[in-house]
């Protein structure tokens, strides 16, 4: 990049400014609300992790690892890679942190940045933000529905109305094999027709031909999951159907997710909105991946979640225009008119004890301060000169109803309170 040009962000990511955080932040604290209301702890992980833990927990043929992973070696020459998931982190880090040892199951959930090296495009940012919660250590269907549940809930207190769950079993080890195969007799003597992609997810993952993008003329005659689950799967995704009516959450039965990651097994959904259609853009997606802690050479473990995505989310809401406040500007704006830097920093101090302040330290004059005063938006303004800031005392007017009264500086935090 030449010298002369501003340095700009890089491709596929973008700044969540002032003026957009408050509906992040309704997002999040509704995320933090209903997780929390239903006994998930909150919990960080690092950004880095160990390249193996993504390609043996995610899967090497998967999107995500094959084509999107940040990947690299830091200076010690250890492979790294920011994180793309938060999932194989968390369950690493129930492992690790021995919560393995405490009561299961272990609900944890996460809110935090994952990084994809997508093509950028709407709603596709090569930093995304997830609220992704996870129950470990237990294999009750329960689990499944109360995730759901736990998501669902999450949607209806933000007043989102477009949004629909959709609902699959992808079976298990023991009955996948033979859906896997009776895909690869189906798909392998149209390989000649199919898309570049599907060409290549043939052999390794025939499931995800099912959720092809860019031609979906084969998939409505492909076989079904459905009619090869075996009983335990079959049982067992009859019992998160009978919870999820008895808890009143609507679902469409939709043998075709199968989603993008290798960990899952039985449970699979997903969370689509109206307005940006299904699969490529769905608001979140989760399932059950008993397999994931031996992938990733710990004790066998069941364990069910979800992801959310905070970027299409929030887009979503101001689809639907819910309503979220204002960005907050400090409610008390300290004007000093002259270079009284020591007293105004005083007033700033006083008035915080009560309402949020900033002070205007430039050296403009003092209708230029006032005209930036009233773009702020502040309610209140104190003004002082030299004489007054001698005296201890300010003018204190009230942008709203233009009110001006001289108030003595230890009088100020009764009359903002
Ligand atoms: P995922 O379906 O890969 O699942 O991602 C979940 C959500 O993250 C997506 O539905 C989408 O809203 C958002 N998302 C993904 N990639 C992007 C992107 N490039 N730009 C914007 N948003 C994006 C998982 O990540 C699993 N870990 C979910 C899970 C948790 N399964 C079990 N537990």
């Amino acid at each position: 990049m030449p010298e002369s040009q501003p340095v700009r962000a890089t491709r596929g990511v973008r700044d969540i400014l002032p003026g957009e955080r408050p509906a992040w932040r309704v997002a999040e604290q509704a995320a933090q609300a209903v997780a929390e209301r239903y006994g998930y702890q909150q919990l960080e992980t690092p950004i880095i992790e160990p390249v193996e833990l993504v390609e043996r927990g995610v899967g090497e043929a998967t999107d995500v690892v094959a084509k999107e992973l940040y990947r690299f070696q830091d200076p010690g020459g250890r492979w790294l890679v920011l994180r793309p998931e938060g999932t194989a982190g968390t369950l690493r880090a129930y492992f690790e942190g021995g919560l393995n040892q405490g009561p299961q199951p272990a609900r944890l959930y996460l809110i935090g940045p994952m990084f994809r090296h997508d093509r950028p495009q709407a709603g596709r940012y090569r930093q995304l933000y997830q609220f992704s919660l996870e129950a470990i250590g237990e294999d009750s269907p329960a689990l499944d529905a109360e995730v759901i549940e736990v998501a669902w809930t999450w949607f209806r207190d933000l007043g989102m109305k477009g949004v629909s769950l959709q609902l699959n079993s992808i079976g298990d080890g023991k009955c996948r094999p033979a859906y896997r195969q009776a895909l690869l007799d189906y798909y392998r003597p149209l390989q000649p027709e199919l898309c570049a992609d599907c060409r290549r997810r043939l052999e390794v993952n025939p499931l995800r031909l099912l959720d092809c993008k860019a031609d979906n003329r084969f998939v409505k005659d492909a076989p079904l999951i459905t009619e090869y689950l075996c009983d335990e799967c079959r049982t067992a995704f009859a019992g998160v159907r009978r919870l999820l009516d008895d808890a009143g959450i609507e679902y469409r039965l939709n043998p075709r997710i199968v989603r993008g990651l290798d960990y899952y097994t039985r449970t699979a959904f997903e969370f689509w909105h109206e307005a940006i259609g299904g699969q490529q853009n769905a608001l979140g997606g989760g399932g059950r991946y008993d397999g994931l802690a031996t992938a990733i050479g710990w004790p066998a473990t069941p364990a069910v979640g979800f992801a959310t995505g905070l970027d299409r989310t929030v887009a979503m809401m101001k689809e639907e225009g819910v309503a979220v406040p204002a960005p907050a500007a400090a409610e008390v704006l300290v004007v000093p008119d002259g270079p009284l830097l020591e007293p105004a920093a005083r007033v700033g101090r006083i008035c915080r004890a009560v309402r949020s302040t900033a002070v205007d330290y430039s050296q403009r004059s003092l209708k230029a301060k006032m005209r930036s005063a009233n773009r702020l938006g502040s309610r209140w303004v104190a003004v002082m000169n030299e004489v007054e800031a001698a005296r201890e005392v300010v003018q204190l007017r009230e942008m709203g109803s233009g009110e001006q009264r001289e108030v003595p500086w230890r009088e100020l935090a009764e009359a903002l309170a």
